[in-house]
Parts: structure tokens; sequence; C-alpha cells
């Protein structure tokens, strides 16, 4: 790991709230909760997936969830470029509606592969929330469907978002400054 601080706020709790709820809106304006399967990549996705669960009960929808452990990274800031499934999901995927959850939206190359597979096995759509999108860094060409937030192209942690599986538990997005 090189020498580091994660002092630099870039997103505070509160604006990641706001931002939660009318992600939560859209979605609910969208999508038919009732028959939605909501699947997290973990781990990055942990803390957005259960800000957008309990925003679900304010509307009284209640869609099924599920988590797929996808690796890409290892102790590194740059993707290796090989997606690996650690941890794989046990819902039945035929004809199912899919939101896929991820922490951030980067090379492109996670939610590629995910929404790839995902249809091979049988779903009827797959649609993909990311709380960050890290437009300027895309190695594969990918949209996500939601989005909380674009930023520029740098590295974050915080809100489930890691720096060598550390800082997830940050309330906010903190940027990390190498020094
Ligand atoms: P992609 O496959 O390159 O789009 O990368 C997606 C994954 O890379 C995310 O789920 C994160 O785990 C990780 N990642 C990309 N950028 C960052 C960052 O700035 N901070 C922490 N993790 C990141
Ligand atoms: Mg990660």
């Amino acid at each position: 790991m090189r020498a580091h601080d994660v002092k630099e706020i870039l997103i505070d709790k509160q604006t990641i709230a706001k931002r939660v709820d009318e992600l939560v809106d859209e979605i609910i304006e969208n999508e038919r909760p009732q028959q939605l399967l909501v699947i997290g990549i973990l781990k990055g996705s942990f803390m957005f997936l259960a800000d957008l669960m309990r925003g679900f009960h304010r509307h009284d929808a209640h869609p099924r969830v599920d988590f797929m452990t996808l690796s890409s990274y290892g102790a590194d800031t740059v993707s290796s470029g090989v997606v690996r499934i650690v941890h794989d999901v046990r819902e039945n995927l035929v004809d199912a509606t899919v939101l896929v959850v991820d922490d951030i939206l980067d090379s492109g190359r996670t939610l590629a592969f995910t929404r790839k597979l995902l249809l091979e096995r049988g779903a009827k759509a797959v649609h993909t929330c990311v709380l960050l999108d890290k437009k300027a860094h895309r190695a594969v060409e990918f949209e996500a469907d939601y989005k909380g937030f674009e930023i520029d192209d740098q590295f974050v942690v915080g809100y489930g978002l890691d720096y060598d599986n550390l800082y997830r538990e940050l309330p906010h997005i903190a940027k990390v400054n190498f020094h």
C-alpha cells in the first residue's frame, strides 16, 4: 500500500442520503419492485444496497435480494482487467427482472461481465444501478440505468468502497490522496 490519507471528503453523508432517496423514487417509477430481484455486487455495494432497501420499504415494495462476490482489483487501485466470480448467486434467474447494484462504474468490465452472464442464464431483463460513475475511465462501453453521482478520474473510498479492503466503514465518500 502506498502512503496516503483519506481526509478529504468528496460527497458527505447527507448528500448521499438525499441522492439515494431520489434513486429509489426513480427505480420505483420505472421498475415493478414486487417482481424485482436485486443483486448486490460484493463487497463494495453492501452499504449502498442496504440504504436502497430501506428506501424500498418506505414505498412498501418487497424486492428479492441476492449477492454475488466479484473480484477484479486485488490490492491495487488499477483494475486487473479480469473479472472473477468468488461467490455466485443462488436465486433462480430464469425470467427474472434483475437490478444489479454496484458501488462504482469504472472500466465498465464488472457490470458488462455481470449483465452478459445473467442474461445468458435466462434473466428477462438486467438493469444496473451504481452510486458512482467514473465516466472518464471506461475500457468497455457501458451505461448504468441508474446512477448517483458522476466523479472525475480519482480513487475514492468509503460508503462500502475500499482501498485494499480498508475504509469501507466511512459514512461518506472520501478522496484517497497519495503522498
Ligand atoms: P470496473 O469493473 O473497472 O468498472 O470496476 C468496478 C469495481 O472496481 C468497483 O466495484 C470497485 O470495487 C472498484 N473500483 C473502481 N474504482 C474505485 C475507486 O475509486 N475506489 C474503490 N474501488 C474502486
Ligand atoms: Mg473494490
